[in-house]
C-alpha cells in the first residue's frame, strides 16, 4: 500500500442547479471521494448557468449543504458580464470561457466578446477555455497579448499539444489538461478497418481523436500540466437517445486507469502526483488540505464497472476494462472519508476552498 496526496480534479460537471437526475453535489462528491479526489472544481454550464451573484449563490448553497469533499465553483463568461464576474472572482474557482459548441448555453462565439474578460478578470486566477483546434490558437494569442494565464481544458489533438509546447517555449502563460478518455480511447471512425458507426455513448466534446493524436499526447506528457476528468454525467437513456448529449463520467475511473499506466511505465508515480495534485493546486492557487491523503494498492487488479460506481449517470465508457491499481482509503482533513468501497464522509462536510 502506498500513500499519495489527495487528488484535485479541476474539471467536473455536477449538474446542480438544473439537472440533478444526472448528478448533484451529493452524488458528484460521493463519486469524487470514491475516485480518490479530495477537491473538485465545478464547471458553470448548469441550468441556470453560473454567471452572476445570484446563480453563484444558488450553486454554493447546494454545495454547502451537500458536498462531501472540498470544492470551488467556476463562473461562466457571458457576452455582458465581464465586470460582474471579475468582482466575484475571489469567491470562484476561476473563469470559464466556452469558445466552441458543447453541452449547455454558455458560449462566446464572437471574438469581440473575449477582450473584456481578458482585461478584467484578476490575473491571480487563470481563464479556462473550452477551445478546440484554431479557437485554441486564438486563445493562446489572447494569453500572449494580454500577458495573463490561460488554461486550456481537455486537449485532444496532436496539433494542439504541439502548439501549446511551442507557446510554453516562448514564455506564454499557457497551461493545459487532458482527460483519461482522450488518453485511452480513440475514435472508431479513425480506424479504417472499423466500420462501427459512432454510437451515442461515444459522443463527447472534444470528440475522441485518431490514434496518431492519442500517441502524440502520450509522447508529449511533459507538456500536459494536469489530468482532469471532465466528469460530464448524462444518463444512459439520454446517451442512447436520438439526440445524445456529449460527455463521459470520469471521476471513478481516472485513478485506476492512471495507476495502470504507471504500472505499464507510461508515466511515473511522481508524474501522476504532479498532474493530479501539485500542478492543479499551483495553477488554480488552491490551499493546502492539511492531514489529507489517499492510500492505494498498486498491485491489485480489478475490472471497471458501472455497477460499482456512485455517479448517478449509471454507465462508464470503460465498462469491463481490466485495471491494476486500486484506491483503498481517503483521509480528508484528518477524517476517513472513504474506505474499502464505502464513502464515510458526511453530506455537507466538504468546504468551499474559496
Ligand atoms: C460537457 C458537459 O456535458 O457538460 N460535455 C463534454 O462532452 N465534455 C461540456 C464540456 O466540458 O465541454
Ligand atoms: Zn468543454
Ligand atoms: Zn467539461
Amino acid at each position: 500500500m502506498i500513500t499519495l496526496p489527495g487528488l484535485i480534479d479541476p474539471h467536473v460537471h455536477f449538474r446542480e442547479p438544473g439537472a440533478v437526475h444526472k448528478e448533484d453535489w451529493d452524488s458528484g462528491t460521493f463519486a469524487a471521494l470514491a475516485g480518490g479526489f479530495t477537491m473538485v472544481l465545478a464547471m458553470p454550464n448548469t441550468q441556470p448557468p453560473i454567471f452572476d451573484a445570484s446563480s453563484l449563490d444558488l450553486a454554493l448553497q447546494a454545495a454547502r449543504s451537500k458536498a462531501r469533499c472540498d470544492y470551488a465553483q467556476f463562473l461562466g463568461a457571458g457576452p455582458a458580464n465581464a465586470e460582474i464576474v471579475a468582482e466575484l472572482a475571489p469567491r470562484a474557482a476561476a473563469l470559464k470561457m466556452y469558445l466552441d459548441a458543447t453541452y449547455g448555453e454558455l458560449r462566446l462565439d464572437d471574438m469581440g466578446l473575449w477582450a473584456p474578460h481578458f482585461t478584467k478578470y484578476p490575473r491571480e486566477f487563470p481563464i479556462v477555455v473550452h477551445a478546440e483546434s484554431r479557437s485554441m490558437a486564438a486563445a493562446i494569442l489572447f494569453a500572449a497579448l494580454y500577458d495573463r494565464p490561460v488554461h486550456i481544458a481537455h486537449i485532444s489533438l496532436k496539433e494542439e499539444i504541439l502548439l501549446i509546447k511551442a507557446a510554453k517555449e516562448k514564455g506564454i502563460k499557457v497551461t493545459c489538461e487532458v482527460t483519461p478518455h482522450h488518453l485511452f480511447l480513440s475514435s472508431p471512425a479513425s480506424d479504417a478497418k472499423n466500420t462501427l458507426k459512432i454510437n451515442g455513448r461515444l459522443e463527447v466534446r472534444p470528440p475522441l481523436a485518431s490514434k496518431t493524436d492519442v500517441e502524440a499526447l502520450w509522447e508529449n506528457l511533459t507538456v500536459i500540466d494536469c489530468i482532469a476528468t471532465d466528469h460530464a454525467p448524462h444518463t444512459l437513456a439520454e446517451k442512447v437517445s436520438a439526440k445524445p448529449p456529449p460527455g463521459f463520467p470520469g471521476l471513478e475511473t481516472c485513478l485506476p486507469l492512471m495507476l495502470t499506466a504507471v504500472n505499464h511505465q507510461r508515466l511515473t508515480l511522481d508524474d501522476l502526483i504532479q498532474k493530479m495534485h501539485a500542478n492543479p493546486r499551483r495553477i488554480f492557487n488552491l490551499p493546502d488540505q492539511p492531514d489529507t491523503w489517499i492510500e492505494v494498492d498498486q498491485n491489485e487488479e480489478y475490472t471497471l464497472s458501472a455497477s460499482t460506481q456512485y455517479t448517478r449517470c449509471g454507465w462508464t465508457p470503460f465498462e469491463g476494462w481490466k485495471v491494476k491499481g486500486r484506491l483503498h482509503k481517503v483521509v480528508l482533513r484528518g477524517k476517513t472519508a472513504f474506505e474499502d468501497g464505502k464513502v464515510l464522509a458526511e453530506k455537507g462536510s466538504g468546504i468551499n476552498v474559496r
